[in-house]
């Protein structure tokens, strides 16, 4: 017998947790709508020619991390790693990159091959959100706030917001040059990973996890120093306007991101309550990365959260669902055709009715509503039913009799009186 497993680093969601994840969706939902973000869906599988040229060949999720395949036709395809390339692809090639103005959102499955842990998959999960055309510092604190007001609507603490300049092109190349000579000078100072960065990353070098290699990349030319006047006014600006929104920060100036396309602001917010996997949300602006794929020129700003990282950070009262309003009782062939007419007229109330299908005893099926806890039951047998009749009661509650009404099926208004009476149904959602 074959005992079939999933992938390490995949995860199956079962049905009592996904309360949590649907209950943590809605908030998230909720509040990209407020801000006016519209969704975008991209595919989860795209040519790998994509990813090497968007997030960068040098990168650790380019050349170590995609989940990368030939296809029946030989073509190469990687399963999506992020979604802002994806974005960037999908806006050049539907003509809308041009348009002004796009805040897009997305959610789903992205897949890096790494070190499985607590809070690290393979297969995960992100909240992307992505401005595209956007230019201004505004957007900048725009999309930072967002991602901030929707790790505080969730309740998150201990949130720390690290921020980081990377300047434009120019800057960075200057630096660069810069920082290759004192590295040539220094590598053997270096540990193992930092050396082998040199010629593939090495502005990456820069956020080691080495301690020694930390100490030594004190006396090393700093990014900063390479910013042009303008992007150093466009730091400044940032900070400010942080400032003005009390949203604390601290500058990490070794804080590069591991996506190759980040132009000016990069961000990262951790949380104290996580472990060693503390970031939950990345993001910074790629003014290149739409005309570095065959677009026009676009400025852009994005960030992503993981949301198995949100699910780990957030409380249990998420995990809560909604209570079956309403659970049905029946047995008998009329009795069961008049439930099932009964509950969907129920539902269209937008209440929770549980038909019972089970074709089990009345003493069980009436266990099975204690079990969920359901607010009320109807009991239907086939003696009401020869009579189009039901009855309505609250349940575990200590003046059943007086809660309990016999009711025709076409009786809707002692239907909704009673709904109205009882479950507090509000009477806008009983038409
Ligand atoms: P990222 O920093 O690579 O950025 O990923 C964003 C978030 O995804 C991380 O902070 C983390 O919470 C989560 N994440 C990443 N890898 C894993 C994993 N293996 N397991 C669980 N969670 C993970 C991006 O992906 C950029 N596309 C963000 C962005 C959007 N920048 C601009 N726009």
């Amino acid at each position: 017998m074959n005992n079939f497993k999933n992938l390490r680093g995949t995860a199956d969601l079962l049905p009592d947790q996904l309360i949590k994840w649907q209950n943590v969706e809605k908030i998230i939902l909720e509040q990209l709508c407020r801000s006016s973000v519209k969704e975008i869906r991209t595919p989860i599988i795209e040519m790998t020619e994509l990813f090497m040229r968007g997030i960068g060949e040098g990168t650790d999720v380019v050349s170590k991390e995609m989940y990368t395949f030939l296809d029946r036709g030989e073509r190469s395809c990687t399963l999506r790693p992020e979604g802002t390339a994806s974005v960037a692809r999908a806006l050049i090639q539907n003509g809308i990159s041009s348009k002004p103005l796009q805040k897009l959102w997305y959610m789903g499955p992205m897949f890096r091959y790494e070190r499985p842990q607590a809070g690290r998959q393979r297969q995960f999960h992100q909240l992307g959100v992505e401005f595209v055309g956007y230019e201004s510092v505004r957007s900048d604190i725009e999309i930072i706030t967002l991602a901030w007001d929707i790790l505080e609507k969730l309740g998150i603490k201990e949130l720390n917001l690290e921020i980081n300049t990377l300047g434009d092109n120019i800057d960075r190349s200057n630096f660069q040059k810069a920082f290759l000579k004192w590295l040539e000078v220094n590598k053997n100072s270096l540990d193992l990973d930092s050396q082998k960065r040199i010629d593939k990353n090495p502005l990456r070098i820069l956020d080691t996890k080495n301690v020694q290699t930390k100490k030594i990349l004190e006396d090393a030319p700093r990014l900063f120093d390479f910013l042009s006047e303008k992007s150093v006014q466009r730091y400044l600006n940032i900070k400010e306007q942080l400032k003005l929104l009390k949203i604390p920060y601290l500058e990490n100036f070794n804080l590069v991101r591991g996506l190759d396309y980040y132009t000016h602001i990069a961000f990262e917010i951790t949380s104290g309550s996580l472990g060693s996997q503390a970031t939950v949300c990345g993001g910074g602006r790629y003014d290149n990365l739409v005309s570095q794929m065959g677009g026009t020129e676009t400025p852009a700003i994005g960030f992503a959260i993981g949301l198995e990282r949100l699910i780990l950070l957030s409380g249990n009262e998420l995990e809560e669902s909604r209570e079956t309003d309403i659970y049905i009782v029946n047995k008998g062939n009329k009795a069961e055709t008049l439930a099932m007419k009964l509950s969907r007229k129920l539902r269209n109330y937008d209440l929770i009715a549980e038909l019972d299908i089970s074709g089990a005893s009345f003493s069980k099926q009436l266990k099975k509503a204690n079990k969920l806890k359901s607010k009320s039951i109807i009991v239907i047998g086939d003696d009401e039913a020869l009579k189009n009749q039901f009855v309505i009661r609250l349940f575990n509650n200590e003046n059943l009799k007086n809660m309990e009404e016999t009711i025709s099926l076409d009786d809707a208004i002692k239907l909704e009186n009673w709904l109205e009476k009882n479950l507090l149904l509000k009477r806008s959602s009983l038409s």
